[in-house]
């Protein structure tokens, strides 16, 4: 049997938070009794294509990322690297501490993620090289002017996504040299004029962002752990 070339999940945690509010990094708030990153860190390391996993943090951080990876990623957590200004920035550094053929960059933030996606997602970037998960809009979409956009030609663009490492590493050079900043790491691979496969997904993959997106990812991750509560009950 061919042996597959490893993948590093690379998880930008460097962020502010500042719209979720709170003194402490959002990551480390709790979420049905463990923290947000706990629940990003198990899916990982329950998923047996993912090697090695680097977390990107804020400085004062690292200590405690240390600590939720030992206890939460079982042996897979390889490095705490310390993030930068712009989500960007973090990536581009964490990529640094990558030694694989592929990495996996999913945003620390999105803890719903299923080790099935995951691996979905491992198998679409050995294939097409680049990659990343998206979601069909269903919501009526408009400008703040008023104007309606046509949700037939767009899609919510979240994480993983997947890219040949060396590949990515390329995208990140060419965009710092020239002074692109985008929010995620496809749009980079798609500056150098080459393609991105869409992984169109209806798992719900929602990042933490308001205080309030924490009632979604606890309904979402209790139907998940406790399964039999959300059972429809047998009829007689
Ligand atoms: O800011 P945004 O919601 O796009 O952040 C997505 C992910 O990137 C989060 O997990 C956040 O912690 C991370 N991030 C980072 N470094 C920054 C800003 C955001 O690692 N400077």
């Amino acid at each position: 049997m061919r042996v597959q070339p490893a993948v590093t999940a690379l998880l930008p945690a460097a962020g502010r938070g500042e719209r979720f509010g709170g003194e402490q990094n959002k990551i480390f708030s709790d979420l049905l009794g463990q923290p947000i990153l706990a629940w990003t860190l198990e899916a990982f390391a329950q998923c047996d294509e993912i090697a090695r996993i680097v977390l990107v943090g804020s400085e004062g951080d690292s200590d405690r990322l240390w600590e939720l990876g030992e206890q939460y990623a079982k042996d897979k957590l390889q490095a705490v690297v310390l993030g930068g200004s712009s989500r960007q920035e973090s990536v581009r550094r964490g990529l640094d501490a990558i030694s694989t053929e592929y990495v996996l960059v999913h945003d620390a933030a999105r803890c719903c993620i299923t080790p099935e996606l995951v691996a979905e997602a491992v198998g679409a970037t050995r294939i097409h090289q680049a990659m990343t998960v998206v979601r069909v809009v269903t919501d009526t979409l408009m400008r703040r002017s008023g104007e309606l956009v046509d949700r037939k030609d767009l899609m919510a663009v979240e994480t993983p996504q997947g890219f040949q490492t060396d590949l990515l590493r390329r995208a990140h050079l060419s965009a710092r040299t020239e002074g692109f900043v985008a929010t995620d790491d496809a749009s980079l691979i798609r500056r150098l004029g080459r393609g991105v496969y869409l992984l169109e997904s209806t798992v719900p993959n929602p990042k933490i962002t308001y205080a309030d997106d924490l009632r979604i990812a606890v309904a979402l991750l209790s139907s998940r752990t406790h399964p039999q509560r959300f059972a429809p009950t047998p009829s007689e």
